[in-house]
């Protein structure tokens, strides 16, 4: 189907390349409209799921769970920033249909390839729609609320006092490679979802939790340096020698963006100084090491040209909880503002490449589309565009100013939850694309039969 859409706009846009560029205009929303539908449709080129054969919520090789999860992330910002509800339907029926037996975000399919930073994303993007008041489930099914606070809980019982003295081991299963590393991004994201149902939910218990988990970044050097001028996540660390080193000092644009914009959830929630101190440290240093002419790069991978699949999509998560940061922290919002619009014109004009005119590159320091398309460059993009709206829409919602989902601390901790009737996901659209292959195969088999004859 793709490759089919493909070689047709490309011979359309071999005559017409031009009509097809990316202006934006930052004080014409408009034009960002325009814009992001096509990158937003660029990036659901990718999903294969109501494909025949194909799973709900999924996006198909090369592209991970993981990252699936963190694509219904960047399709709820759209809706959020851009007010355009065309792919709702499909988010939530991904989000619920890949929240698997236990509504957790650990579904068997994935059970035994997946890392505590997979199941996190789904997590992170549940939260995002709670947080962004996207349209509640049916009331018989899981709410967005719930389905963060299982992720939440499942991933706190792993919490690993057997080696390091605390800390997520990267996989969740020990016969997967990885099971010794105790990384940055499923502990910054334990701690980032922990900040978040504070902020939602206000209750404490969230706020020690991730007051822990810093802690224990920080003692085995994950943040660095200690004082509050300027601080680096790093990647990970070895946890078969007590994490005693040394550190994996890759910096990773959505490691910061995690523990950043974690830290401002807690200062909005918690009024603590320490708290706001350490996000502008972060801040301070992503701004000085991400950008290369006030534009946004994955500074460990991009210059070298060596970022793989996942990387490429680091810059969407990042993008959204630097947004996510400038909304809930007015001190930092003109300046994080600065480098939220560069960047915007940046990726924009990188999104005229492909045969379809709107494909993204990853490198949007240069004069148009740099060649390198995927899942990755999509979403990120996509995310460039939509958050320049963050300071003309609403700072993410809780439960007492506005948000109105609802869930249970307990929430995955249960066998079988109580509150909830089975999930019924219709195969309508499923059967739907069924039969459009069965129509098409149908015809050609028809029209192979009329050459014949
Ligand atoms: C960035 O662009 C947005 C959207 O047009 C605008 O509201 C905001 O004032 C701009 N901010 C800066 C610092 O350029
Ligand atoms: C946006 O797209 C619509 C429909 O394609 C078009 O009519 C309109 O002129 C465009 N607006 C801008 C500002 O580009
Ligand atoms: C909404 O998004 C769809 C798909 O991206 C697009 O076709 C449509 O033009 C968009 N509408 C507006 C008002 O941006
Ligand atoms: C699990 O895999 C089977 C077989 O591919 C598929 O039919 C089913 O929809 C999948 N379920 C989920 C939750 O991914
Ligand atoms: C591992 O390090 C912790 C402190 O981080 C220490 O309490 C513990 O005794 C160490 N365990 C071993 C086996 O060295
Ligand atoms: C909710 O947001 C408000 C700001 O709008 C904040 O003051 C409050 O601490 C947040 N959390 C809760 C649980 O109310
Ligand atoms: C936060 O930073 C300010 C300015 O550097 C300093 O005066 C204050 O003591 C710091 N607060 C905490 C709790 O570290
Ligand atoms: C939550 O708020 C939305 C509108 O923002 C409303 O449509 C919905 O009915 C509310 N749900 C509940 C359970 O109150
Ligand atoms: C608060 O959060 C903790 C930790 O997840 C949970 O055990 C507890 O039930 C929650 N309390 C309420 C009132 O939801």
């Amino acid at each position: 189907m793709l490759l089919c859409k493909i070689w047709i706009f490309g011979f359309l846009t071999s005559w017409f390349p031009s009509a097809f560029a990316l202006d934006i205009d930052l004080k014409d929303y408009k034009t960002l409209q325009n814009a992001s539908a096509l990158v937003a449709k660029g990036l659901m080129d990718y999903y294969t799921g109501e494909q025949y054969g194909q799973t709900i919520g999924m996006f198909s090789w090369p592209y991970y769970w993981w990252e699936a999860g963190g694509a219904w992330n960047s399709l709820i910002d759209y809706w959020f920033y851009m007010q355009n509800d065309t792919y709702n339907d499909q988010v939530t029926q991904a989000l619920l249909y890949q929240s698997g037996e236990n509504h957790d975000y650990v579904p068997l399919n994935q059970s035994t390839v997946e890392g505590n930073d997979d199941q996190a994303f789904w997590g992170i993007a549940v939260l995002n729609a709670a947080e962004r008041k996207f349209p509640n489930p049916p009331a018989d099914q899981p709410q967005w609320l719930y389905l963060a606070q299982a992720v939440f809980n499942t991933m706190a019982l792993r919490w690993d006092m057997t080696s390091c003295n605390g800390g997520l081991r990267w996989q969740i299963f020990t016969w997967n490679s990885g099971y010794d590393y105790k990384n940055t991004v499923s502990n910054g994201a334990l701690f980032h979802i922990a900040a978040r149902l504070a902020y939602f939910t206000g209750n404490s218990s969230y706020v020690d939790w991730a007051d822990k988990i810093y802690n224990w970044m920080d003692h085995v050097h994950l943040i660095e340096p200690k004082n509050n001028d300027q601080k680096f996540v790093y990647d990970g660390v070895e946890a078969t020698n007590n994490c005693s080193g040394p550190v994996t000092r890759y910096v990773w644009t959505y490691n910061q963006g995690l523990v950043m914009s974690g830290c401002a959830y807690l200062y909005k929630e918690t009024n603590d100084e320490r708290w706001y101190n350490k996000t502008k440290a972060f801040l301070d240093t992503t701004a000085k090491l991400f950008y290369n002419k006030g534009v946004l790069f994955e500074y460990s991978c991009q210059s070298s040209h060596s970022c793989n699949t996942d990387q490429r999509s680091f810059k969407a998560y990042y993008i959204t909880m630097l947004a996510a940061t400038a909304q809930l922290i007015p001190d930092f919002s003109e300046r994080i503002m600065g480098l939220i619009n560069s960047t915007a014109y940046g990726a924009a004009q990188s999104c005229v490449g492909g045969y379809d005119g709107h494909t993204c590159g990853i490198d949007w320091n240069q004069n148009g589309w740099d060649g390198q398309y995927g899942l990755g460059e999509q979403m990120a993009a996509l995310e460039a565009l939509v958050v320049t709206q963050a300071m003309n829409r609403p700072a993410p919602y809780n439960s007492t100013n506005g948000g109105n989902s609802t869930g249970d601390g307990a929430a995955g901790t249960q066998k079988a939850p109580t509150n909830l009737k089975p999930l019924h996901i219709t195969s309508g659209s499923r059967a739907g694309a069924g039969i459009i292959t069965c129509v098409v195969g149908f015809s050609i088999i028809a029209s192979f039969l009329w050459l014949v004859m």
